[in-house]
């Protein structure tokens, strides 16, 4: 198996064929979404949310990301494996950000980083970048701002924002970042950013006029189960599915039918 490359999601982009994107935050379910041949995989702050159960993507440190991002690198074969800067990693200043870059690529074997916001952070890109590691954009719905947007609503609906967005995106593609994530932005929008920029873009939660998409795999799978997004679809219902065979194993031990004399030494 060939492992997939930037080069080979822009041409991707360029014969119009689709790029597939999770996360994942683990060994063993990283070694699923590779074999089932995932293009790129996200470890995302969202383990924040998702693998510590915090309220926000904001508490969960470069150490915690290196950490999830390193089990995730050892069971990828193909897959391309881009790893979120956290909160407070990259935002200080360039230095700061380019040696949290650093640590990130050194300590864990990720392909690439991804950073969210445009203009206000373009230093920090631009160091990561001229050290030769591949960034990520993202744009919309970006979550380490949470408490300055307020809500996890859909953004940029004004034009104000949305020129902002578009201006943003063209920039960090001229700076050099290899695709952009949009998030939870309007369809029409995310369509003509697609359009305009030459680098991927994939989108969550910004429809289908872009280059790829991407969910939060735990909410693809249906195991975490509060979440209800609009823009989610749930491919399985593993929570389901695992609460009736964890039941199932009460159960059997309590009843003593597990194990049996084929199950036992
Ligand atoms: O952390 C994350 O899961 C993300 C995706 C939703 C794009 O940044
Ligand atoms: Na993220």
């Amino acid at each position: 198996i060939k492992r997939v490359t930037t080069h080979q999601l822009l041409a991707m982009k360029q014969r119009g064929e689709r790029i597939s994107m999770l996360t994942a935050y683990d060994y063993s379910m990283a070694k699923i979404l590779d074999g089932a041949g995932i293009d790129v995989l996200l470890v995302g702050d969202s383990a924040s949310n998702v693998m510590a159960g915090h309220e926000t993507t904001l508490p969960i440190t470069l150490d915690q990301m290196i950490y999830h991002a390193a089990s995730v690198v050892r069971a990828v074969g193909r897959a391309f494996v881009v790893v979120d800067m956290p909160f407070g990693s990259y935002q200080g200043n360039s230095s700061e950000a380019l040696r949290s870059a650093i640590r990130i690529m050194k300590e864990s074997g990720g392909h690439g980083v991804k950073l969210e916001g445009g203009a206000e952070i373009k230093d920090s890109i631009i160091r990561i970048l001229t050290a030769g590691i591949p960034v990520m954009g993202h744009l919309g719905l970006t979550p380490q701002s949470i408490y300055k947007f307020g809500t996890y609503t859909v953004r940029a609906k004004e034009e104000a924002e949305a020129q902002k967005l578009l201006d943003d995106a063209k920039l960090l593609e001229e700076l050099g970042c290899f695709a952009l994530v949009l998030e939870k932005i309007p369809s029409a929008l995310a369509k003509q950013v697609a359009e305009q920029l030459t680098i991927p873009v994939i989108g969550i939660g910004a429809g289908p006029e872009v280059d790829g998409q991407v969910l939060v795999v735990h909410d693809m799978l249906g195991i975490t189960q509060e979440f209800k997004p609009r823009f989610l679809r749930r491919y399985a219902e593993l929570g389901d599915l695992m609460h009736q065979a964890v039941t199932q194993y009460i159960g059997d031990v309590k009843s003593r039918d597990f194990p049996n004399e084929k199950e036992a030494y």
